[in-house]
């Protein structure tokens, strides 16, 4: 027997011996030999691993990040999103032949029903392109009943294609009706990026020409952003899964959750926090506000990493290859202060708080022309590929019930009914 724990419950005197396993986990079934009734009580799931997955590896003490294995330094250098995307899916890099064909499956899919076009122009004016995309996404359930049929893998695969295929449309038809010009349909003959880029930008011109250092850092972005295992919008994407909801009512379930500030949000809070600051003087102001609890430093610290987020690192040297190009973000500098005071304060070090993925991501959007709104619909297109990878897994796992957490009640005990008319009570 490896490393164990013994508990003793000691109302009873009784003990229980669990295995830690390799990954230092401990199962939690253990504690019912001691007591069917005991429970764990874990707010947020700090310390629990809601499941087994084989799809993102995240050392956040080592500021490790690997897919299937493939550190993130080296599929940001040498991959693509679509080869990376399929390898988070099926586990393995392609050969030549396999990437060829997965590539044509999503060129062929990139258009939408002519009345998911009419659904989407339907919104307010100012409609926020992230809540028309969460909403899209889920009435794309509506266009392919057939998604239902979750445990035909044939069926399964088709979704996915779709819904990988269709995401970047769906964004850039967000942000046409945003900004009220007419939708540009897909061109299949370039490539993912170049492609949206084509959709988002596209005026009067035959073909759109996407800068090519541009569209590579799109795509560098869209392998950085693609898993990070258990995070909340893909414990949602799971959640939702648990209960066999067809993965265009999971996806919009998990893109909701992306939608919120302290998640995808975030890279749109680092501009408008940025903006608020003003300028690299009153940098040390800002950071003193923070440490007194007055807001915080977004695009810092996360649940995970406890050291510097690698993504971050690689969105650096991206923004300098960007900024190259179309010119330096006058936010930079106030973004580098900004990284300097806090990395240097006690504040920030005792607490491990680096910078996360959104810390300089929106810096290079807003480089690259893309509005403040369509910052987490950027992050949604590549995630939508570990949503789906975790979906597949989770149906494939035989540990897996449908989600169901226990709850600590602290209301009240049975109280009696009294008439409205007799309550005392304005
Ligand atoms: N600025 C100032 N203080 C912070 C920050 C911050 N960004 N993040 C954490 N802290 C403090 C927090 O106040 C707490 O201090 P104390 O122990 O004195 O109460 C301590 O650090 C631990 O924070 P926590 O809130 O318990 O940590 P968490 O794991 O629950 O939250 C987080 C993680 C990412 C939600 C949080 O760090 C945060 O709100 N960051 C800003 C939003 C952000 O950048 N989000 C993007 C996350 S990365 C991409 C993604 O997943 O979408």
């Amino acid at each position: 027997m490896g490393d164990s724990i013994t508990i003793t419950d000691d109302r009873t005197g009784k003990t229980v011996t669990v295995l830690i396993e390799a990954d230092n986990t401990i199962a939690s079934t253990a504690l019912r030999h001691l007591d069917p009734e005991l429970r764990v009580y874990d707010p947020s799931f700090v310390s629990t691993a809601s499941c087994a997955s084989a799809v993102t590896y995240v050392d956040g003490d080592a500021g490790i990040l690997r897919y299937r294995g493939y550190p993130i330094e080296v599929l940001a250098e040498r991959s693509d999103f679509l080869e990376v995307a399929l390898l988070l899916l099926t586990g393995e890099l392609p050969g030549p032949a396999a990437l060829a064909e997965w590539r044509q499956e999503i060129v062929v899919h990139t258009y939408v029903h002519e009345n998911v076009k009419h659904f989407m122009q339907q919104f307010h004016h100012d409609a926020h392109p992230m809540g028309m995309l969460v909403s899209t996404v889920a009435a794309l359930s509506t266009f392919y009943p057939d998604a239902k049929q979750i445990f035909d893998e044939e069926v399964r695969h088709k979704q996915i294609v779709r819904l990988i295929a269709k995401m970047p449309t769906l964004a850039a038809f967000a942000h046409r009706f945003s900004v009220g010009m007419p939708f540009v349909y897909p061109d299949n003959d370039l490539s993912y990026t170049t492609n949206f880029l084509s959709m988002m930008w596209k005026v009067a011109e035959p073909r759109y020409a996407a800068h090519p250092v541009l569209a590579r850092a799109l795509d560098v972005l869209f392998i950085l952003h693609a898993d990070h295992e258990q995070n909340c919008s893909t414990t949602a994407m799971r959640t939702v899964a648990s209960a066999h909801a067809d993965p265009y009512s999971a996806t919009a379930a998990a893109a909701a959750a992306l939608y919120g500030p302290r998640h995808g949000g975030a890279n749109e809070e680092v501009i408008r926090m940025l903006d608020d600051i003003g300028s690299v003087d009153a940098v040390p102001g800002f950071v003193e506000r923070v440490k007194r609890g007055d807001g915080r430093l977004m695009g810092f610290g996360h649940r995970v990493y406890k050291n510097y987020d690698p993504r971050a690192r690689l969105i650096k040297r991206t923004a300098d290859e960007v900024f190259a190009v179309v010119g330096s973000n006058p936010l930079l500098d106030i973004a580098l202060a900004l990284e300097e005071a806090a990395l240097a304060d006690d504040y920030f070090v005792e607490r491990k708080l680096y910078p996360n993925v959104d810390f300089y991501s929106g810096l290079i959007y807003q480089a690259m022309g893309f509005p403040l709104e369509m910052f987490t619909v950027l992050f949604a297109i590549p995630r939508t590929v570990g949503w789906l990878a975790h979906w597949v897994e989770l149906l494939g796992d035989a540990d897996q019930r449908i989600a169901r957490p226990r709850q600590r009640y602290i209301g009240a005990g049975e109280r009696p009914y009294i008439p409205v008319g007799e309550r005392n009570r304005a």
